[in-house]
């Protein structure tokens, strides 16, 4: 690794050797989740605290588990009833759990760059679970990571991320992360739901799915973020599911073997077709939950070096 990680806030910015250490770290520890062990002292005396401004299933699950797994101390804030509903703002919140010597903050957040400021003001290793449409680091590193465990490489691959672009903080994570390890990316949409100036990421943009899935090895399909739309971006839910939701007969258009992604939380019938979200030579899904648990671990394995007490 080139500079040892202080915080994990984007991918934007990492360079290949430092992507392909984490994605060989999260490897082992794969490996090592299916052998049953557990690596219980790794973090032990190591406070973890997750701090989530927004939903989640997969994300804080998976942190909550990886923590454990590695032995640390973990604690899931619960905002909703935190005091942060009597007026208390994001920094003095976070203030007041870094007196407590938090090791590791895991945050999550619907303004974008939320984590990033608290990376400047507390102790701990800040982790970005989410921000606004800014980033998802370990989405992005644990969808490589699936990619690469199932394709044995990134580079080369013709990877065609479909739906939601605008608001999608997975998609950008990807884009930076399958571009600088050398795939070639697409992304499919109705103009209405691509980034302004999305090319000068390096990607392709498509509008028609026939056009962009041709060749594709790996199909990404993204939910519609209704709650970041402020105006409907979209005519309905039914007509989006004709022109760019993936079901069998839009897959056939992508390469045979085309292998087929989602980050979840997956909304049936409108992005993705259930025949093919639950196909089980083709859907990967389940196994970039699978992915994540060992991609976290990684990540607070990596960052927990660095806010080692004595260093
Ligand atoms: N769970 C992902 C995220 O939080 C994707 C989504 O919500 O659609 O960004
Ligand atoms: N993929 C993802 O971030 O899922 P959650 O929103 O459920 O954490």
């Amino acid at each position: 690794m080139n500079q040892p990680l202080r915080h994990l806030l984007q991918i934007e910015g990492l360079q290949p050797p430092q992507i392909a250490a984490m994605l060989d770290l999260a490897e082992s520890y794969v490996l090592l989740n299916r052998s049953g062990k557990t690596q219980r002292d790794l973090l032990r005396g190591r406070t973890m605290i997750s701090l989530f401004f927004e939903d989640s299933t997969r994300t804080r699950t998976s942190f909550e588990l990886a923590g454990k797994r590695l032995g640390a101390d973990v604690i899931n804030m619960s905002v909703s009833t935190s005091s942060v509903n009597k007026g208390e703002t994001l920094l003095d919140t976070a203030a007041t759990l870094n007196a407590m010597n938090c090791d590791l903050l895991v945050v999550r957040h619907d303004q974008s760059g939320a984590p990033a400021l608290l990376a400047q003001k507390v102790d701990a290793a800040v982790i970005n679970a989410g921000d606004g449409t800014h980033e998802h680091p370990t989405q992005g590193l644990l969808d490589a990571l699936t990619i690469r465990r199932r394709r044995g490489r990134l580079e080369g691959l013709v990877v065609a991320i479909c739906g939601d672009v605008l608001h999608s903080r997975v998609a950008r994570s990807n884009i930076h992360l399958l571009t600088a390890m050398g795939s070639r990316v697409r992304v499919i949409a109705p103009p209405t739901l691509i980034p302004p100036e999305v090319e000068r990421l390096g990607v392709e943009v498509f509008h028609d799915m026939k056009a962009g899935l041709q060749g594709a090895d790996i199909v990404m399909a993204l939910r519609l973020q209704k709650e970041r739309m402020a105006r409907g971006l979209v005519p309905s839910a039914r007509e989006f599911f004709r022109f760019y939701g993936l079901d069998a007969a839009k897959l056939a258009w992508a390469k045979p073997d085309a292998l087929v992604m989602h980050p979840g939380p997956m909304n049936r019938g409108v992005e993705i077709d259930s025949a093919v979200a639950d196909d089980p030579v083709r859907s990967l899904i389940r196994e970039q939950v699978e992915m994540g648990v060992a991609v976290r671990m990684a990540v607070l394995d990596l960052l927990a070096r660095r806010t080692h007490r004595n260093d």
